[in-house]
């Protein structure tokens, strides 16, 4: 049974954001089970479904218990993009996501991703072919504007208004920015406000009391965590319980050894050997920011060839952090780059 996104937002205004690489099948269920309302998975391009990739095809695949799932497209035809979005429906997604906010030159060189900012003419083409070619919802994501200068998130929510589309997720950056400085949220708070199409704020949400207060303060319908979810992956069971003013959910593990188990059987289920080998490593390093000997740990994790290693050594050092508190590491750069 398919779920409309917008819905779910009105219990739960906390998504996970795109990411390449990371926002995959094993880590959509993961982070759905610990209260993220919706996912979405990372670009997948239009062309290469058009030319029926079999790697293209696999970033597609999800289960009943990710709903509601968006499928994220890039691509510059709008043809092809709304074909792409007709496979995505039979295949039962519950909406389909347009990335305008991919900053990669390869991406943008074509005229697609954030490279759609400097042509509302060519992103209209786009939004129309696609809303008509489904049923299903489709929402947009996208950076405040190409530069500075230019910053025209407003015109483009005007214009998804216009289409039908269902909701703007917005980056607080330009395309021009890359991933340096913060995110602009007075600049989101004033789009939100000039604008009737529902609207997500995205950008350095690292805590769950940073949700809520973001969410609140912006008035967006809700707010997209990325690499906030990294580094904490109970930040969005803990901000829904801060929202809704209840206590934290006591039934979840609150250790990261008996999350990172769970994490482990996901990935295990759905990746190949060598793909589980490299997530295993990169989320137990992500997990361990800020804790004591998190260094330390980092440098022999990666060392470890052997899965079930890898996951003992990070057992092991999960158990040892106890109830020590994770330390704020916010002011450090972290991840500084990716396709939206
Ligand atoms: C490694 C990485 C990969 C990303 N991949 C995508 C993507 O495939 N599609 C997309 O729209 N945004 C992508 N993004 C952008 C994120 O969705 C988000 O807009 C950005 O990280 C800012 O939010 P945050 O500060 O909560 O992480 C990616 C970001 C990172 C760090």
């Amino acid at each position: 049974m398919r779920i409309h996104p917008l819905e779910a937002l009105k219990k739960n205004p906390f998504v996970l954001a795109p990411m390449a690489g990371i926002t995959d099948h094993a880590f959509r269920g993961f982070m759905r089970k610990l209260d993220a309302s919706v996912v979405v998975t990372e670009l997948v391009s239009a062309t290469g479904l058009e030319y029926k990739s079999e790697r293209t095809r696999s970033l597609m695949s999800f289960d009943e218990s990710q709903r509601p799932i968006g499928i994220q497209f890039f691509g510059e035809e709008p043809e092809i993009v709304a074909r792409a979005a007709q496979i995505a429906e039979a295949d039962g997604a519950d909406f389909v996501d347009l990335n305008f906010g991919c900053p990669v030159p390869k991406v943008v060189k074509k005229g697609a991703g954030s490279a759609m900012l400097k042509d509302l003419p060519a992103m209209q083409k786009m939004l129309s072919a696609c809303v008509k070619a489904v049923k299903i919802p489709v929402t947009i994501k996208i950076r405040t504007g190409w530069d500075h200068a230019s910053r025209n998130a407003v015109d483009v929510c005007n214009l998804a208004y216009d289409e039908g589309i269902t909701w703007v997720a917005i980056h607080g950056r330009t395309r021009a920015a890359g991933y340096s400085g913060n995110a602009d949220w007075d600049f989101i708070t004033d789009v939100k406000a000039k604008t009737k199409i529902p609207v997500l704020g995205n950008g350095d949400i690292l805590t769950p009391q940073k949700a809520v207060s973001r969410l609140k303060e912006s008035g967006c319908d809700g707010v997209l965590i990325g690499r906030g979810a990294l580094k904490n992956p109970l930040i969005f069971a803990d901000a829904l319980s801060l929202w809704k003013n209840e206590p934290l959910r006591t039934d979840l593990k609150r250790n990261y050894a008996g999350i990172f188990m769970d994490l482990n059987h996901a990935i295990r289920a759905h990746s190949q050997e060598h793909i589980t080998n490299i997530q295993l490593k990169k989320f137990a390093m992500w997990f361990s920011t800020g804790y004591p000997g998190a260094s330390a740990f980092r440098k022999t994790i990666f060392q470890l060839k052997n899965n079930d290693e890898v996951l003992s050594h990070a057992i092991d050092f999960f158990n040892s952090i106890g109830t020590i508190e994770q330390e704020d590491t916010s002011h450090e750069e972290f991840l500084m780059g990716g396709h939206g």
